[in-house]
């Protein structure tokens, strides 16, 4: 096979490395640079705490891990010297909108600087090397740059209101992203997430928290009663954004990739009831510091991609249970 490279920041994390996986499993790309600055936003001394990076990528030559702050020119001037990737992934990001001492200086490193850096960086090494021709770069937004959801399916037209820190430096990178990438001329895609669940997430994201807690018999809280996310199974995710970045249709656009459906956290835990008949929970009124969410429209990647999610949360959660017993971790 042609070398064919794939530059994943991030890569280590649980979206790039499950990303880098696919991509070498269908034989996409021949390698995965997977850069990764080994740092975490979780509490490591919590109780609950797991590491489950050394799960995510197997030892194997096809996978580069390159340490390394995706914001620092010097490295990812290297990087692309060296391997001169065709699709660059940026993932790389303080991934969560709430965590402790959350600023928006250190949220603004992986979405800000880093996606000037790479896309700066890519356009010199580019202009300095005959025959480089970059096939996509792909700029990992989220679904916290609408803000509260002010209508039933929030399609891509919605006008960007971030109400925290977090959606609002995502957004930031979005416009970073489609500013140099039209200036330079360099094919884009923008990908907006949404509650991103399965085997070997270790943020503490709800669906995390809930499952653990439910093997655990211990209570579940559930903030506020018709609280509902549009829960994606970290599968589908990775179909959509293969589809985006391949796709020409996909080039210099922004595409919400969730299941399409917000479920609320009740039926979540519900359903998790079934699998754990000793569950027990309590509902407590919304944390208003987070957006108001609920559905978000997947018809313009259904459309332009041919985008079709596969997990429901029944079936995603019954995959996630089978992950872990197989890991043992109950
Ligand atoms: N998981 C979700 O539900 C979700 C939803 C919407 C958007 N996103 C976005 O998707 C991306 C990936 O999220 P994830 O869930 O895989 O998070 P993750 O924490 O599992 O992965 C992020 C990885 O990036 C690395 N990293 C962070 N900053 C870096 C930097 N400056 N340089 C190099 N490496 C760095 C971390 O070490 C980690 O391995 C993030 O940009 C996040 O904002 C995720």
């Amino acid at each position: 096979m042609k070398k064919n490279i794939a530059l994943i920041t991030g890569g280590l994390g649980f979206i790039g490395s499950t990303l880098a996986k696919t991509l070498i499993k269908r034989k996409i790309v021949s390698n995965c640079i997977l850069l990764d600055n080994f740092g975490s936003f979780i509490n490591p001394l919590k109780t609950n705490y797991n590491d489950y990076r050394q799960r995510r990528i197997i030892s194997d030559k096809r996978f580069i891990i390159e340490r390394g702050d995706a914001s620092n020119s010097q490295i990812v001037l290297n990087l692309f010297k060296k391997y001169k990737p065709t699709l660059v992934y940026h993932t790389a990001a303080l991934p969560l909108a709430k965590i402790e001492n959350l600023n928006a200086t250190e949220a603004s490193i992986g979405s800000i600087d880093a996606t000037k850096n790479l896309i700066e960086n890519l356009n010199f090494v580019r202009s300095l090397t005959k025959n480089y021709s970059i096939k996509r770069f792909v700029y990992f937004s989220s679904s916290m740059i609408y803000g509260d959801f002010k209508i039933k399916n929030i399609h891509e037209n919605i006008e960007a209101n971030p109400k925290e820190i977090y959606g609002t430096m995502k957004y930031a990178g979005e416009v970073i992203t489609k500013g140099l990438c039209n200036y330079y001329n360099i094919p884009y895609t923008t990908i907006r997430p949404s509650a991103v669940y399965g085997p070997t997430d270790m943020n503490q994201r709800v669906s995390q928290i809930f499952i653990e807690k439910a093997i655990k018999e211990e209570k579940i809280l559930i903030q506020g009663k018709d609280e509902k996310l549009d829960f994606t199974y970290i599968k589908d995710l990775v179909d959509g954004v293969i589809l985006a970045s391949l796709k020409k249709n996909g080039v210099n656009n922004t595409f919400n990739i969730t299941n399409g459906k917000g479920r609320s956290l009740l039926e979540f835990t519900k359903i998790l009831k079934k699998y754990f008949p000793k569950l027990n929970y309590k509902i407590t009124s919304r944390d208003n510091f987070r957006p108001k969410r609920g559905t978000l429209s997947i018809l313009k990647a259904s459309k332009l991609l041919g985008y079709k999610p596969k997990y429901s949360i029944e079936k995603g959660i019954k995959e996630y249970l089978s992950y872990l017993k197989e890991i043992n971790f109950y």
